[in-house]
């Protein structure tokens, strides 16, 4: 059988690396010809989106190259780019899509020698990666090792619960706050509805407990006036964000941080967003709803973020401390992502279940481009979900919401759990816990990794 010959497509600078290839022709440095180039004005200008859609739609490597970093002709673009390329090729990596497919490397216009080197090592790559892909096994276990949710203090909940109701009522009574986003007992289902409340008397109905899983912060768009939320940490976290994201007034929010040890399913399973979440109280919020502090049960208003110490938790101090975590499948194969994805029937739920998409219209339903096609085809979602995950890197709050919306049962998560570690392993950012830290994706440093470059750190 002949030898697959691939197809590279080559987001070059502009500026460095398409004056570089100039050079490599005009000094007659011989190279592949596997390279279809894209010549772009600088790498911060390639939205991880081009190159997801170039490899689905069958390009066999995708590069990019720009000028080094340091003499970018708009002096920071590939400062940026190269967090947002590291966190791409962690995110197929993740996929189980081979990364010798997708190669970043910079290449000035001087470089017409290197340009050439460079393609040729690529074009290497890329043909082993096409020819091992051939060869791949399939892997297709995905087990579900979901565990019981043992904690459930009714006790404590309730006490909780009462609290929340008087100071509700306080917070309407006394115009601090003219309307309420909680929670409310549902008959019809066996979690707890979202409960928007503007009378002292609605707040009789509020309930705190286990069942309180939709999260309550896309509730805060177009809200007039000063609103309270009921928020777990993740909410809270959620609310910093969209105020950081300018969606959201400081002053128009009033945050009753809860003590939350995670959520549980209708079986009793642990809801996945809860599953590994370590945070357990709010990292930012207004008053906040404790545990019981000493036998009078006073325990709400006397304590101030600085009393709280991390460690001190529901579940280290519950009598109920038995609270078993959710094992993540370490299957990074290209097959246990198809079957995902396979799973999934383009409902888009998982969007509008989370905080952080709040575009009226989705880019990607734009008409702008042809980015989404009309039929489900298997493409049409991975290039939804590749892009979701890019799209929520270092803004997802991990509150699970797109997981626990999704009918299909997709582990939609997966990918951006892996993606959410990465960024804060490697820039050492979590989403939502302040106001000040610059968030990872927006922000850079001069001597930031190049963790899966043409010659730089591998991935762990
Ligand atoms: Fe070349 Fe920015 S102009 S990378």
């Amino acid at each position: 059988m002949a030898e697959h010959d691939p197809k590279i497509v080559a987001f070059l600078c502009t500026w460095c690396s398409y004056a570089g290839a100039d050079l490599a022709g005009t000094g007659r440095n011989q190279y592949p010809p596997n390279i279809r180039v894209i010549r772009v004005p600088c790498s911060g200008r390639i939205n991880p989106l081009y190159i997801i859609k170039a490899l689905l739609e069958g390009a066999d490597g995708v590069m990019v190259s720009g000028c080094h970093p340091g003499d970018c002709h708009y002096l920071v673009g590939n400062y940026y780019a190269r967090r947002r390329f590291t966190v791409l090729k962690k995110l197929l990596t993740t996929t189980g899509i081979d990364p010798d497919r997708v190669h970043f490397t910079w290449v000035s216009a001087s470089e017409g020698v290197r340009f050439a080197d460079v393609i040729k090592e690529i074009t290497g790559k890329v043909k082993n990666s096409v020819s091992n892909q051939q060869k791949q096994p399939i892997n297709l276990s995905n087990s579900d090792k979901r565990q019981k949710n043992k904690f459930n203090n009714h006790e404590l909940f309730l006490s909780q619960e009462k609290e929340l109701i008087k100071l509700c009522k306080n917070l309407l009574d006394d115009n601090i706050v003219n309307t309420i986003i909680g929670y409310r007992n549902n008959d019809e289902t066996w979690f707890n509805s979202p409960y928007i409340i503007r009378t002292s008397e609605e707040a009789d109905k509020l309930v705190w407990n286990n069942k309180c899983i939709p999260a309550l912060s896309g509730y805060l768009h177009e809200r007039i006036g000063k609103t309270a939320i009921v928020a777990k940490p993740c909410d809270a976290r959620a609310v910093v964000n969209l105020i950081r994201e300018n969606q959201l007034n400081r002053d128009d929010v009033y945050i009753i941080g809860m003590l939350c040890d995670g959520m549980a399913d209708e079986k009793g399973y642990i809801v996945p967003g809860c599953a590994d979440c370590q945070i357990h109280v709010p990292p930012v919020y207004d008053i906040f709803i404790d545990k019981p502090q000493s036998e009078d049960n006073n325990f709400c208003e006397s304590r101030q973020p600085d009393d709280i110490n991390d460690s001190e938790t529901l579940s280290n101090n519950s009598t109920n401390n038995e609270n078993p975590k959710y094992q993540s499948n370490n299957d990074f194969s290209f097959e246990r992502f198809k079957q995902e994805i396979d799973k999934c029937i383009l409902c888009y739920s998982c969007r509008q279940a989370c905080y952080g998409c709040y575009c009226n219209t989705c880019f990607m339903e734009r008409g702008e481009t042809d980015w989404q096609t009309s039929s489900p085809g298997i493409g049409a979602k991975m290039l939804y979900h590749l892009g979701r995950v890019m799209h929520l890197a270092g803004r997802c709050v991990e509150c699970g919401s797109c997981e626990n919306a999704c009918a299909s049962g997709v582990d939609v998560r997966y990918l951006i759990k892996e993606v959410t570690g990465f960024i804060e392993e490697t820039y050492d950012y979590q989403a939502g816990m302040d106001f000040e830290t610059e968030a990872a994706m927006l922000s850079y440093k001069p001597d930031d990794p190049e963790i899966g470059f043409l010659g730089g750190d591998q991935y762990e």
